[in-house]
């Protein structure tokens, strides 16, 4: 798999973002185009999921066909950010498991601290798919992506909305297997560590707790 990161610049995801990216977007709206988002990303980072073959019968004959196994596929969303991409994906594949990785930022050090974690069982046979709209310092998706590395996942995929070149440098120094997926690479952090341009705090925009 590659370390470089799979920008998706469907004219449908950029159109979305940017005004998503706007500073009056309301939070009703900003949480429906996530979602939207969310959806149109789904489609690129499960191409290369595997199929399986299904006999099934049409109305005139009997035919084989392909499916997803959508139940091997886990959503991982980083709390609580990570929230406003999962409807999306779950409509796309609604059969998929949840799992959830709660980590927070040490004010002073920024680095990442585990509060919660939880993944359905059989990992070795799951591929899981971790959402946080942002990628900033990468911090919180390198330490997510350490603890989900030891439950032996099939495969990890990570998803982000907004990425900054430090956050792409820092995951993919760390875990070069994981693909990224990003619908944008912008220009760089901040002194608090938000990305430029950017859309602000996700979490705060997604939830409507500024
Ligand atoms: N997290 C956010 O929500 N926004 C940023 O810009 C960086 C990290």
């Amino acid at each position: 798999m590659s370390a470089i990161p799979h920008v998706l610049d469907h004219p449908l995801i950029q159109h979305k973002l940017t005004l998503l990216r706007k500073k009056e977007t309301s939070t009703a709206s900003f949480r429906r185009l996530l979602t939207e988002i969310g959806s149109l990303m789904a489609y690129e980072v499960v191409r290369d999921v595997p199929l399986h073959d299904v006999t099934i019968d049409t109305p005139l004959e009997t035919m084989v066909g392909r499916l997803i196994d959508g139940k091997k596929l886990v959503f991982a969303p980083i709390l609580r950010a990570g929230l406003g991409l999962l409807d999306g994906f779950l409509t796309v594949i609604p059969s998929a498991r949840v799992g959830h990785i709660g980590l927070y930022r040490d004010p002073t050090t920024l680095a990442a601290v585990e509060y919660y974690f939880k993944m359905p069982g059989g990992m070795p046979e799951r591929d899981v798919v971790v959402l946080d709209p942002m990628l900033a310092t990468g911090h919180s998706a390198v330490a997510a992506i350490t603890r989900l590395k030891a439950t032996r996942p099939r495969s990890i995929r990570f998803v982000c909305l907004v990425s900054a070149p430090e956050g792409i440098r820092a995951l993919t120094a760390a875990h070069p297997d994981v693909p990224i997926y990003t619908a944008a690479i912008d220009r760089e952090l901040n002194d608090h560590s938000y990305i430029l341009p950017g859309l602000g705090d996700a979490g705060d925009r997604i939830f409507g707790t500024k």
